[in-house]
């Protein structure tokens, strides 16, 4: 799990290549920085289907990288 453990929106371009960090140690989320060297993760790339806002997962638990599916909230209840 990052420190950014809840949604984060960017704004993304149609048909631009992003790579969203899916280690959580990048300090530049929530894209990859390279800092996932040596965990064994690779970051997910994924083309942006439309120009606009887009609400990526921090937390890093989404079923649905890499987009926020709620999940950060279910971790934030937990005990
Ligand atoms: S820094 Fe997290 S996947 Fe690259």
């Amino acid at each position: 799990m990052s420190d950014k453990v809840e949604t984060i929106t960017v704004k993304v371009e149609q048909g631009k290549k992003y790579h969203w960090c899916k280690c959580g140690k990048s300090s530049n989320q929530p894209f990859c920085n390279g800092a996932h060297k040596g965990t064994g993760i690779e970051p997910l790339t994924f083309v942006a289907s439309a120009t606009g806002d887009v609400m990526l997962c921090g937390c890093k638990a989404t079923k649905s990288p890499p987009f926020c599916d709620g999940t950060h909230i279910k971790l934030r209840n937990k005990p």
